[in-house]
C-alpha cells in the first residue's frame, strides 16, 4: 500500500511539474484545420504526451468508476482520445466494430457479418453499409469506427473469422475497401484491424507469429496493402500479436518501415485494446495512439521524453498525426447528430444478408420452396433463436433481431405449432445455453446466447413432418473474440443431437416422399461432408444481420434468388487445411513462450487446394449455386 502512495505521489508530482501552464497560455490559439503546426509548436511536452494517450475504459464501463478513467462520452463505445480545452482540441470517440455500431444503448442496426458480406462479393452494396455504419456513427457522436477487421482467414478454426471477409487476398482487400469508402463517405473515420498478421484467438494477447518474408508480404501484408493505398483509412489498428519476436506494437518494421516507408500512409496508428505496458516504445515504433489508455503512461511517455529515449520530433509526428485526424471529425467540426433513416438502413441489413445467402447443395430444385408448400416443420432450436452477429467487439446492440421462425411467418408460411411451442419453451431455460464464446466478460451487450440443441423424440418429430410439406432445420454456431474454435463435436463437427436429428428428419421426410431443408447459421467453416447427403438443399446464411430472418426467408421462398459464392474452402477433412498443422499453438520448453509457425506458407485456403486437386474439398472458394 506504502508502495501504490509512494508511486501515486511519483506520478502527481510528474504530471504537476508537466502540467506547469505554459508561456502562451494566454494567447488561446485554437485548433483550426490551418494552423496545426502553429497549435503543435504552442503545446507543452504534457499536453502532447497527453494526446496520445486515449482517456481511459471510462467510456465502455461507465458507471464502475475504474480508477484512471474519465471517458464518459458515449457509453458503450470503445474509447476516446483527450481534450485539450486551452487549444480548442475535443476528445474524439471511436466504437466497434465490424458489423455496425457497438454501442451499450440498444438501436444501431446489426448488419450481415463481413463474411457474409463478402460472400455477396458486391462492392456497391458494401459499400452502402458502409455509409450507413458511418451515417449511424455520426448520429450518435462517434467519430471512428474501428473497422473493417481485415485478416486472411488462415484456418477454419480462427475465432473471429466471421469478423473478417476471406481467405483470399483480392477478395479481402476489396471487400475492405469498399466498406472503408462507404464509412468515410460519411464524414467518419474506419480503423482497419488488426494489422497484423492476427489470424487467431488462442493465447491472442502474446501469440508469436512465425512467418517467412514472403508469405508475410504477398498474403497477409498484401491485404492491408491493398486497402491502405486504396483508401487511405483514417486510422489502421496495431494488433496485439508479435511478429518473428517483436511485439507488433512495438515492431518499427511493419508500423514505419512497411506501413508509413513503402506504404505511404500518413494517418493514426492506434493500438488494439490492451498490452498496455512499454508506451514509449510503442511511440517510437510508429504507434500515434495508445487505446484506451491510462493515465499513468502519459507520465512513462514524458519521462521519456525528458531523458531522451524517446526523440521529441517522432513524439510531434505523432501529435501532428492526431491534430490532422482531429480536425477531419464531425466531433470537431460541429456537424455530426444529423439523423438517419433507420427503416432504410434495415431494409438494407435485409437486402445485404439476402445477398450474403450461399447456396450450397439443391438436389432436385428443391429450393426456391415450391408453390404447394404451405407448412414448414421448422426444427433446430437455432430456427427460432437466429444467431444475427458473433459475440465480443463484433457484436451490434440492434434494437431487434428476426428469427427464421419470424421471417417465414412473414412470408405467409405456417410454422408447426408444437415444434414452436417446444422449442420456444426449451430455449427458455438454462441448461439450453451456451455460454457466450469468447469474451470473459459477459454483459447485454457483449452478444446473443447461443444454444444446445434440443433433442425431438421420434414421436413428435414424425407427426411435425406428417402435418407438414417440407422439413427446414437450422444448425447454429456463435463465435467471437477471445476463443478459436474447437476440432469437436458440437463445433467444427455436428454433436450427436444435431446429427442425429438432421439423420431421423431426413429417413422421416423421405419416407413419406418430402424434403429436408438445412440452413447454416455459422460464424465459421464447418464439416458438412459426412452428412450433406441427408440434406435435399444447404443454404448457407452466415450470421444474417439483425433482418436475418426475413432475409433468409427471401432466398428461401425465391423472393430473392442466391447469388453469394463462399469467401472460404469448406474442406472435407480439417486436417486438409496445410494451416492445421501449426494452429493454434506451439508452446516451447518456456511455459511463457508460445509461437504459431505459418510453415504452409502461402498455402493458404483455395492457393493450396487449386494446386492440389487430387485433394478433394467439400465445396471450394466462390462455390455457390443458384435458382
Ligand atoms: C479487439 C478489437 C476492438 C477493441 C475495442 C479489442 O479487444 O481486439 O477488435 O476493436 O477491443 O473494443
Amino acid at each position: 500500500m506504502k508502495h501504490l502512495h509512494a508511486i501515486l505521489l511519483g506520478a502527481c508530482a510528474v504530471v504537476m511539474t508537466a502540467c506547469a501552464p505554459s508561456a502562451s497560455d494566454d494567447i488561446h490559439l485554437q485548433l483550426s484545420a490551418d494552423n496545426i503546426d502553429s497549435v503543435l509548436a504552442d503545446m507543452t511536452l504534457y499536453e502532447k504526451t497527453s494526446l496520445l494517450v486515449g482517456a481511459g475504459w471510462g467510456s465502455m464501463f461507465e458507471g464502475l468508476h475504474i480508477p484512471f478513467t474519465h471517458g464518459h462520452r458515449v457509453p458503450g463505445a470503445a474509447g476516446e482520445s483527450r481534450a485539450i480545452k486551452r487549444l480548442g482540441i475535443p476528445s474524439i470517440v471511436f466504437s466497434d466494430g465490424p458489423a455496425g455500431l457497438r454501442l451499450k444503448q440498444k438501436g444501431a442496426t446489426a448488419f450481415p457479418a463481413a463474411i457474409a458480406l463478402a460472400s455477396s462479393g458486391d462492392t456497391a452494396l458494401v459499400r452502402e453499409v458502409g455509409r450507413a455504419i458511418g451515417e449511424e456513427a455520426q448520429a450518435a457522436g462517434v467519430d471512428v469506427m474501428l473497422m473493417p477487421g481485415m485478416n486472411i482467414i488462415r484456418n477454419p478454426l480462427g475465432g473471429r473469422n466471421y469478423e473478417y471477409f476471406s481467405e483470399d487476398v483480392a477478395l479481402s482487400s476489396s471487400m475492405a475497401s469498399a466498406i472503408v469508402r462507404g464509412v468515410q463517405s460519411a464524414g467518419v473515420g474506419a480503423c482497419v484491424k488488426h494489422y497484423a498478421l492476427n489470424n487467431q484467438e488462442t493465447n491472442r494477447f502474446r501469440n508469436d507469429v512465425q512467418v517467412d518474408s514472403l508469405t508475410m508480404h504477398n498474403i497477409y501484408l498484401e491485404n492491408f496493402r491493398r486497402t491502405i493505398e486504396d483508401t487511405e483509412p483514417w486510422c489502421v489498428m496495431a494488433s496485439y500479436n508479435s511478429v518473428n519476436g517483436t511485439v507488433v506494437q512495438e515492431n518499427t518494421y511493419l508500423l514505419t518501415d512497411v506501413l508509413r516507408g513503402q506504404w505511404g500512409y500518413e494517418g493514426v496508428v492506434l493500438t488494439d485494446w490492451q498490452r498496455h505496458t512499454r508506451p514509449a516504445e510503442k511511440i517510437a515504433a510508429g504507434v500515434d495512439l495508445l487505446m484506451p489508455g491510462m493515465e499513468r503512461r502519459i507520465n512513462r511517455i514524458y519521462r521519456n521524453v525528458q531523458q531522451g529515449k524517446l526523440s521529441e520530433e517522432r513524439l510531434d509526428e505523432a501529435v501532428e498525426c492526431m491534430l490532422q485526424l482531429i480536425v477531419k471529425t464531425h466531433t470537431f467540426r460541429g456537424d455530426g447528430g444529423q439523423a438517419y433513416d433507420t427503416l432504410a438502413h434495415a431494409a438494407l441489413a435485409r437486402r445485404a444478408g439476402a445477398a450474403g445467402c450461399v447456396l450450397l447443395k439443391n438436389a432436385n430444385n428443391t429450393l426456391p420452396l415450391p408453390q404447394e408448400v404451405k407448412n414448414i416443420a421448422l426444427l433446430g432450436v437455432h430456427s427460432y433463436r437466429l444467431i444475427c452477429g458473433g459475440t465480443g467487439s463484433g457484436f451490434v446492440n440492434s434494437a431487434h433481431r428476426v428469427s427464421l421462425d419470424s421471417g417465414l411467418t412473414a412470408a405467409g408460411y405456417s410454422l408447426d405449432p408444437e415444434l414452436r411451442r417446444v422449442y420456444e419453451q426449451y430455449a427458455g431455460t438454462r441448461k439450453a445455453v451456451r455460454k457466450v464464446s469468447g469474451m470473459g466478460i459477459v454483459s447485454k451487450y457483449m452478444g446473443q446466447p447461443s444454444y444446445n440443441e434440443m433433442d425431438i423424440q421420434d414421436e413428435m418429430l414424425r407427426a411435425a413432418i406428417d402435418r407438414a410439406d417440407i422439413a427446414i432445420v437450422t444448425v447454429g454456431r456463435q463465435s467471437g473474440e477471445g476463443k478459436d474454435n474447437r476440432l469437436e463435436k458440437g463445433y467444427f463437427y455436428l454433436s450427436d443431437t444435431e446429427q442425429d436429428l438432421l439423420r431421423r428428419t431426413s429417413a422421416m421426410a423421405h419416407e413419406q416422399g418430402k424434403r429436408m431443408v438445412v440452413v447454416l447459421n455459422i460464424a465459421n467453416v464447418m464439416e458438412v461432408a459426412s452428412w450433406r447427403d441427408w440434406a435435399d438443399a444447404i443454404l448457407l446464411v452466415w450470421c444474417p444481420g439483425q433482418e436475418g430472418g426475413l432475409a433468409v426467408a427471401d432466398v428461401l421462398s425465391g423472393a430473392v434468388p442466391p447469388t453469394g459464392k463462399l469467401p472460404v474452402t469448406f474442406p472435407v477433412r480439417y486436417e486438409d487445411v496445410p494451416s492445421s498443422a501449426n494452429f493454434p499453438l506451439v508452446t516451447s520448453g518456456d511455459k511463457d513462450v508460445h509461437y504459431t509457425r505459418y510453415a504452409e506458407g502461402e498455402n493458404i485456403g483455395h492457393l493450396y487446394f487449386d494446386k492440389h486437386p487430387e485433394v478433394p474439398v467439400a465445396y471450394a472458394f466462390g462455390f455457390g449455386l443458384t435458382y
